[in-house]
């Protein structure tokens, strides 16, 4: 499969021009990386730092809308399974995007679409390697002192092109096995927690997701199931 890459020295945001690849340039699959951002993104209107030295990331690709949760779950496993090849250990996913190692964040998943023609998946990763921003709401890490290795950059965008194309685009997927797969590591899980959504806050134990990739939360005797929100 014909997977382009785009790799800058500078860019505002990887995912603002993979999405202008495919409005603009009708390119309907691909990679676009760069060494550093401008503007990079986070979720819900946060930035993300992006000094030179850490991995900016985003791939786009055609997909069912039905897909779009399955995914998101699908690809912190793939990237966990990398990290595992580089002999990291302790690294959990906290719902509904992010990476942790012993408790600190390591990455971040920006997963947006659009519809151009057809339903595309933009995927942003951001991975802390060379250095972490210190962040006010949580702790950050990052690679290079995990590992006391120096993680080449190159190697590890082989490394997500690689599983992208054998385990994530074109895939089958059972979400039962990726919600079975993604318990074992859940950030939290069985843990009491603070769970905001809109505006609300609730206070309960994380139960991890069930076979649609709903959050359960178990509190006052009773379980909710959430499909937005964030643990806070
Ligand atoms: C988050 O945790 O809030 C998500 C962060 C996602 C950051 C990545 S870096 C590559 C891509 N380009 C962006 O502007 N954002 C994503």
């Amino acid at each position: 499969m014909n997977l382009p890459i785009f790799n800058f020295t500078k860019i505002e945001s990887t995912n603002d021009f993979a999405r202008s690849l495919i409005t603009e340039h009708k390119i309907l699959q691909g990679i676009v990386t760069a060494d550093e951002q401008i503007k990079g993104r986070g979720r819900y209107g946060n930035k993300w730092i992006s000094p030179k030295g850490n991995l900016y990331f985003t791939i786009f690709f055609p997909a069912l809308k039905s897909n779009l949760k399955k995914i998101q779950f699908l690809v912190q496993l793939q990237i966990r399974n990398i990290l595992k090849n580089y002999n990291i250990k302790n690294v959990t996913l906290k719902w509904p995007n992010d990476l942790y190692i012993n408790n600190k964040k390591v990455c971040g998943i920006l997963q947006e679409s659009i519809i151009f023609n057809k339903f595309f998946l933009i995927i942003g990763i951001g991975i802390n390697i060379k250095s972490s921003p210190k962040i006010k709401k949580y702790p950050t890490t990052y690679l290079n002192i995990e590992t006391k290795k120096k993680i080449n950059l190159s190697e590890l965008v082989e490394n997500l092109k690689k599983a992208f194309l054998s385990n994530v685009i074109h895939k089958k997927y059972s979400f039962k096995k990726i919600a079975k797969d993604w318990n074992k590591y859940a950030f939290l899980k069985n843990k009491f927690i603070n769970f905001k959504i809109t505006n609300k806050t609730y206070k309960g134990i994380f139960r991890g997701i069930n076979n649609n990739g709903a959050l359960i939360l178990e509190h006052n005797n009773h379980k909710d199931y959430f499909t937005n929100g964030s643990l806070v």
